[in-house]
């Protein structure tokens, strides 16, 4: 079983999809309570996909944020998924078979050494991604790089509330519901990692930083479900 630990080496991080690609949807349903799917609404909301705009869809998983990107940018866009992990890509191309309509296509690899032209995109999407990759800036550095002038990004992750009763409840949350649950369908070893990647994930500000130092024009934090998660928006400069 491998040792899951903040910026890890991708085989690692990927090894560790692979292992949990099988439950993922039901854990993340279980976990929430479902609200995974308000967030990701959230995210794609502030998006703002338009019909025929091609979106890339980074460290897609099992493709839940893919399918619902592909549902607003068709029938004359197109949704691209990239993930590392396999088994998760597997899912994702099961679910997208279900719905053959929708414009979608995967690539498996890893983030930070795409082979995807620059400003190919119109916009980005990464949900939970960020905090996987063993650099956050490079990360943001792909996501601008894939970028059209103007293009527009999303980044939805986690993010350590600054209230201490909020991130009392978050680091309570993780160890008094996450791990129970994830040790009961024996993965324990897979999500106890949650909590030290969180602690250890830049902070809304420094994701604004980073951003900039990336090269995009506009970087924005906002903090949601109460701060327990974060989108950040990125908006792509003149050229
Ligand atoms: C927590 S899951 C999120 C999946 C999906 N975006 C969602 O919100 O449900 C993180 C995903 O990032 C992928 N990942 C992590 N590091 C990666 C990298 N360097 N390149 C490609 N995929 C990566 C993992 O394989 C995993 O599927």
């Amino acid at each position: 079983m491998p040792q899951p630990f903040a910026q890890a080496e991708p085989d690692t991080v990927f090894r560790l999809f692979d292992q949990t690609a099988g439950t993922y949807d039901l854990l993340n349903d279980l976990l929430s309570l479902g609200l995974h799917r308000l967030w990701k609404r959230q995210a794609v909301a502030l998006l703002q996909p338009r019909s025929g705009a091609r979106i890339v869809d980074l460290c897609c998983g099992t493709g839940d944020l893919a399918l619902l990107l592909a549902e607003r940018v068709r029938p004359h866009g197109c949704v691209i998924g990239v993930d590392g992990s396999a088994a998760a890509l597997a899912q994702a191309r099961r679910r997208a078979t279900e719905q053959p309509w929708l414009p979608l296509e995967f690539i498996h690899g890893d983030v930070l050494a795409l082979p995807l032209p620059p400003a190919m995109a119109d916009g980005v999407m990464m949900a939970y991604g960020l905090r996987n990759l063993s650099s956050a800036a490079a990360g943001l550095r792909v996501i601008r790089h894939l970028l059209r002038p103007h293009g527009r990004g999303v980044v939805l992750d986690f993010n350590r509330p600054s209230h201490p009763l909020w991130a009392q409840a978050q680091r309570s949350y993780l160890q008094q519901v996450v791990v129970p649950v994830a040790r009961m369908l024996d993965l324990e070893a897979e999500y106890a990692y949650l909590e030290r990647s969180i602690a250890t994930f830049a902070t809304g500000l420094q994701q604004e930083t980073l951003a900039r130092q990336a090269g995009f024009a506009v970087a924005r934090h906002h903090p949601i479900a109460g701060g327990l998660m974060g989108l950040l928006e990125l908006t792509a400069g003149r050229s």
